[in-house]
């Protein structure tokens, strides 16, 4: 198994090249089932989550391979099944937009619940209910969906009760090759949506309003192929100015997309850092004590992302006053906080409130990664302790970092994975 050893206290310095967002590149991956020529996919992360994809594109049939460092190929001219097995259908909650792409390709999929981080229960009533608007017909027998459109898919008007961005995404790979028009009111927000939306309009679907609370998708025959580059991801970006903010240093993030950021990078400035961002760079320093920072409430987008919470407690565990998060998305997402309390962190958790009183100083420990942005939390936190740490299930972590040891240590970290 392995592990990741830190020893804390060095500053941070150097520039760090901010990879694809993860969570745009696993819904178009799948989204390339509904197109009949190649694919390219450029700024692809080369992560644990994206080849769960390639696998299940395989299995499906598809051909799905790098071709370069950062440059996904898929072939979906030919698909042969329509069901995905348990087994990767529990390798990552994602696994769930093949439900959506397969159902608008072939009418028809059998998948079991979808794995993935556990972050409190993750339900997936709103993608099964916009589909039954959408004419689909879902039978749950011992733990299998079998899902079919005996007239195919057709368009729908579908109202969430919440701007779910997995259902939103779901909707709309169903949507582009249905029959008539789809509207999705409180839709999510979310750039990598619009990301997702971008790639299929890339491909001939006609999707307006991505991004906003209202999408409205035209069904059209059939998508061709396309070359497309993924959206910079803003959570990994947010984790290495963390690292930077708790390590103490000086940062340059770039190909990133500091406008996706809006919520995140104020923090980061109160806490006392300096920030300077352009279109797609973001110049970063921290060389004072960290100061504590107004409540932050997690919330969907444009609000501040439950994705970034863990990464910013642990900059905060040592800024000075207290410092509160509420986290409003998930139920189970404060998993992180005994790690970071055994490396003389001190958090209180009440419910969904988090209290972190700033301590002078962090220890090396030996942590445990429990999930993937929890998993970025103990780097975090460990750049800046005094001493050793050892941090074991980075598996966790693989989902979603590309190399991480590799790019902070190319920023002066003292990180190794064993
Ligand atoms: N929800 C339901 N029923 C549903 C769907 C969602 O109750 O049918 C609830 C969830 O339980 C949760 C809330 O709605 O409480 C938000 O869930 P959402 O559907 O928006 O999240 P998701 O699509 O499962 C994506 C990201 C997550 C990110 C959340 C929130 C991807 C692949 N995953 O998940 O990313 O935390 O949106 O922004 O896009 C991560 O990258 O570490 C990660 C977990």
């Amino acid at each position: 198994m392995q592990k990741l050893i830190i020893n804390g206290g060095k500053r941070l310095g150097g520039e760090i090249r901010i990879q694809g967002a993860k969570n745009a590149a696993l819904p178009i991956m799948a989204a390339s089932v509904l197109c009949g020529e190649e694919i390219v996919i450029h700024n692809c992360p080369r992560i644990s989550d994206v080849y769960s994809a390639m696998r299940i594109l395989t299995y499906l049939g598809c051909k799905a391979y790098f071709d370069e460092r950062n440059t996904a190929v898929i072939r979906a001219e030919d698909i042969s099944g329509t069901s995905v097995s348990d087994e990767l259908m529990r390798e990552m909650r994602s696994s769930l937009f093949f439900l959506g792409a397969v159902l608008g390709r072939a009418g028809a999929c059998r998948i079991t619940l979808p794995g993935g981080c556990d972050l409190g229960p993750r339900p997936i009533d709103m993608h099964l209910a916009a589909l039954r608007k959408m004419g689909v017909s879902i039978r749950e027998e011992y733990g299998v969906l079998d899902c079919r459109a005996e007239n195919g898919v057709k368009g729908a008007k579908i109202s969430l009760s919440f701007p779910s961005v997995g259902t939103t995404e779901n909707i709309m790979l169903a949507a582009v090759l249905a029959e008539g028009v789809t509207v999705i009111q409180n839709a999510a927000r979310e750039p990598e949506v619009a990301d997702l939306a971008g790639f299929l309009n890339a491909c001939g679907a006609r999707i307006s309003g991505a991004g906003c609370g209202r999408i409205v998708i035209n069904g059209v025959k059939k998508l061709h192929g396309c070359e497309y580059t993924v959206m910079p991801d803003r959570i990994v970006c947010a984790t290495y100015l963390s690292c930077t903010a708790a390590a103490g240093g000086e940062l340059v993030a770039y190909d990133c997309r500091p406008a996706d950021m809006e919520s995140i990078l104020p923090v980061f400035e109160q806490m006392g850092c300096i920030v300077h961002a352009s279109a797609d760079r973001i110049y970063f320093s921290a060389d004072r004590p960290l100061r504590a920072v107004a409540p932050i409430r997690t919330m969907v987008y444009p609000g501040f992302p439950t994705d970034a919470q863990a990464v910013v407690m642990a900059a905060l565990c040592r800024a000075k006053g207290t410092s509160v998060f509420v986290e409003n998305i998930f139920e189970n997402r404060f998993k992180h906080v005994g790690e970071l309390c055994r490396m003389g962190a001190d958090i209180l958790v009440e419910g969904k409130v988090a209290v972190i009183e700033g301590v002078k100083r962090l220890y090396g420990a030996k942590t445990c990664a429990a999930d993937l942005r929890g998993g970025a939390g103990l780097i975090t936190a460990a750049l800046s302790a005094e001493g050793t740490s050892e941090i074991s299930d980075i598996h966790y972590i693989d989902r979603g970092y590309e190399e991480i040891e590799k790019e902070l240590s190319s920023a002066g970290a003292d990180i190794i994975r064993i």
